[in-house]
C-alpha cells in the first residue's frame, strides 16, 4: 500500500448548525468554528469535515444545495470560510467540505431553468419523464418516504428524487453536468481545501432504462436498493471524477459508500482507488429492515465485534477504511452500541478504544469525545428531522401505538446527533446566547466540554490519550499501518485484537458489566492505556472489570 499524507491523521466531523453559535441567532456558524479550533487542536484533531454550509433552503439541513459556490449567510460569508481554511492551516489542520452532488436543491438555478425549459440544456441535468396520470415512471420509494417522482412545476413532466422532493437527482449520464461538478470541486480545492467527504455517492448511477421492481411494502413501492443493485458502471463516473479533480491536488476524499461488494473494495480504496477512503458502515447498518426502523434488530456486543472484524478483514491491506462510532445521520454510538442501562464513563471509554484502535482513519463526530448520549424525546413534536418523521409515520402505519412509535423514532433519530454541542453548564450548554434551533440535551449540566477538560478521568481526556497514542512516534507505525488480528473471537462479550507492526499491541475490551478473565499468550511489557486505575492480574491471567479496556504492548 502506498503511504499517503493523511494516513496517520485523526479526523473530526462538525455539523455546523449545531457546533457553536457566535452571534446569538441560535444557529451554529463558521466564526463559531474558528473560535473552537484551539479546542480541536488541543484534542489532537488534524482533519475537519464540515457538513454542508452552502446556501440551502435546509429542507434536509443543507444536504439540499442551491448554490455550490457560496456560503449560506446563516453560517457566515465566503471570507469566513477562507479565514477558517487559513486558521486551520496555521494549526496544520485540513478542512474538508461535503460534496453533495447526487442531487441539488429544487431552488438551484439549474432546476429553475429546467422547469422553464424542460427540453433545453438544463432539463438534461435531471431525470425528467413525461407525466402519465395513470402511472408513475417507476415504483421506487424515496429514502425519506413516498414515491421518487414529483411533478416538475409548470410542465407536463415529472422529476426523480431519491431523497426528499426538494432534492432533485442530477443526471450523471450527462457529460455537461459532470463538467459542472468537476469545475466546482476544483474551484474549492484551489481555495486550499484538504478535500471532501462525498455524500450519497452510490446513488449517482441509475440502472437504465429505469423500470419497476417487485414492491416490498403495502404502499406498492420498492426500496431504491433494488435498483442500485442492478446499476452497473459507477466506476466510470468515479474514476473520471478522481482524475479530473482530487488526484491533481493530492486531496483527501472519503466516500459515503453503502452496500459495496467485497470485489469492489480495491476499485474504491485501493492504491489508485476512486476515493482515498470510505466509511465502514457495517455496524451502522446492522439489523436494518426493509420494513423500516420499527422492525430493526438491536445490535449486541458480539454483533458489534463481528461487524468490525468483518469490515477489517474485507479491507485488509487493500486500503484504509474510515472508522466511525456515529455521525449526523445516526443516533449517538454510546446509546446504541452499549447495552441498555450500562452506558457509563467506563463503557464509553471502552467503546472509544475498541473503535479507535481499528486499522483505518478514525473519525470523531462532534460531542462523541464527550460521550454525548441520545436525547430523551418525550414527544414527536421535539423532532425536526424529516427522516425521523417519516419513520415515525411508517411505524404508526404498521400498527404501533404512538408511544411505541415514539420509542422507535427516538432510538434511531438523526436528531440525537444534531442537538447542540455541549460546551458548558451555562444555559443552552453554552452553545448560544440566544435560542438554539434545536433544544439541547438536558444532560448538558453533567456532560459538557468545560467540565471534561478539567477532569483527567473524563471521556474527553481518554480520547485525547487515544489520539496521543496514535501519534506517539514509538507506536505510530503500528497503530497506523500494523495488521489487525482478532483474538479470542469466540469469547462471548469480549472484543480483542492484535495490532502488529514494529511493535505488537493487544487491545482487550470486556464488553459487559460482569468481570471476565483472559489468559495472555505471553506476558505483556507495558500497559499503554487502561480505563480503570488498576488491573487485576495473576501470572498471565487478567480479570477485567466490567467494561474495562486495556491496550497492552506485548
Ligand atoms: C447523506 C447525508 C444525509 C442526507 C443524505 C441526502 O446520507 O449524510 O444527511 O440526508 O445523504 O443528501
Ligand atoms: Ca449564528
Amino acid at each position: 500500500m502506498k503511504k499517503k499524507w493523511w494516513h496517520d491523521k485523526v479526523a473530526y466531523q462538525i455539523y455546523p448548525k449545531s457546533f457553536y453559535d457566535s452571534n446569538g441567532d441560535g444557529i451554529g456558524d463558521i466564526p463559531g468554528i474558528i473560535s473552537k479550533l484551539d479546542y480541536l487542536q488541543d484534542l489532537g484533531v488534524d482533519i475537519i469535515w464540515l457538513s454542508p454550509c452552502y446556501p440551502s433552503p435546509l429542507a434536509d439541513q443543507g444536504y439540499d444545495i442551491s448554490d455550490y459556490y457560496n456560503i449560506d449567510p446563516r453560517f457566515g460569508t465566503m471570507e469566513d470560510m477562507e479565514q477558517l481554511i487559513a486558521e486551520a492551516k496555521k494549526r496544520n489542520m485540513y478542512i474538508l467540505m461535503d460534496l453533495v452532488v447526487n442531487h441539488c436543491s429544487d431552488e438551484h438555478e439549474w432546476f429553475r431553468k429546467a422547469c422553464e425549459e424542460p427540453e433545453g440544456k438544463y432539463g438534461n441535468f435531471f431525470y425528467l419523464r413525461d407525466k402519465d396520470e395513470e402511472k408513475l415512471p417507476t415504483n421506487w420509494r424515496s429514502y425519506f418516504g413516498g414515491p421518487v417522482w414529483e411533478d416538475l412545476p409548470g410542465t407536463n413532466k415529472q422529476y426523480l428524487h431519491v431523497f426528499h422532493k426538494k432534492q432533485p437527482d442530477l443526471n450523471w449520464e450527462n457529460p455537461e453536468l459532470r463538467e459542472e461538478v468537476y469545475k466546482n470541486i476544483n474551484w474549492w480545492l484551489e481555495k486550499g481545501l484538504g478535500g471532501f467527504r462525498i455524500d450519497a455517492i452510490i446513488n449517482i448511477k441509475k440502472a437504465l432504462p429505469l423500470r419497476d421492481y417487485e414492491p416490498d411494502r403495502e404502499d406498492g413501492l420498492c426500496s431504491i436498493h433494488k435498483m442500485l443493485k442492478e446499476a452497473k458502471g459507477i466506476g466510470e463516473f468515479l474514476g473520471e471524477m478522481r482524475d479530473r479533480t482530487f488526484k491533481k491536488y493530492d486531496a483527501f476524499s472519503v466516500g459515503e459508500v453503502f452496500n459495496e461488494k467485497p470485489e469492489e473494495i480495491p476499485d474504491f480504496i485501493g492504491d489508485d482507488g476512486y476515493f482515498s477512503s470510505m466509511f465502514d458502515f457495517n455496524e451502522t447498518i446492522f439489523g436494518q429492515s426493509e420494513k423500516g426502523w420499527y422492525d430493526a434488530k438491536p445490535i449486541t456486543p458480539d454483533d458489534y465485534k463481528n461487524c468490525c472484524f468483518d469490515a477489517q478483514e474485507k479491507a485488509g491491506n487493500i486500503g484504509f477504511l474510515s472508522n466511525i462510532i456515529e455521525n449526523h445521520d445516526e443516533p449517538r454510538g454510546v446509546s446504541r452500541y452499549i447495552p441498555e442501562g450500562d452506558c457509563c464513563i467506563e463503557s464509553k471509554k471502552m467503546l472509544a478504544a475498541l473503535n479507535f484502535m481499528l486499522r483505518g482513519l478514525p473519525f470523531i463526530y462532534q460531542g462523541q469525545e464527550l460521550g454525548m448520549e441520545n436525547v430523551p424525546f418525550t414527544s414527536i413534536e421535539q423532532v425536526d428531522d424529516i427522516s425521523t418523521l417519516d419513520e415515525y409515520r411508517v411505524a404508526l402505519d404498521a400498527g404501533l401505538s404512538p408511544e411505541e412509535a415514539l420509542k422507535v423514532a427516538a432510538r434511531y433519530s438523526r436528531d440525537n446527533a444534531r442537538t447542540p454541542m455541549q460546551w458548558s453548564d451555562a444555559p443552552h450548554a453554552g452553545f448560544t446566547t440566544g435560542t438554539p434551533w434545536l433544544d439541547v440535551n438536558p444532560n448538558y449540566t453533567e456532560i459538557n466540554a468545560a467540565a471534561q477538560q478539567e477532569d483527567s478521568g473524563s471521556v474527553r481526556n481518554f480520547y485525547k490519550k487515544l489520539i496521543a497514542l496514535r501519534k506517539n512516534p514509538e507506536y505510530k507505525d503500528t497503530v497506523v499501518y500494523g495488521s489487525l488480528e482478532p483474538v479470542w473471537r469466540e469469547q462471548h462479550n469480549l472484543m480483542a485484537y492484535y495490532r502488529k507492526g514494529d511493535s505488537t499491541l493487544l487491545v482487550i475490551g470486556n464488553y459487559q458489566k460482569e468481570e471476565q478473565t483472559v489468559t495472555l499468550p505471553a506476558p505483556y511489557q507495558k500497559i499503554l492505556l487502561n480505563n480503570y486505575p488498576d488491573t487485576a492480574e495473576k501470572n498471565s491471567e487478567i480479570t477485567l472489570h466490567g467494561y474495562q479496556v486495556l491496550i497492552l504492548e506485548m
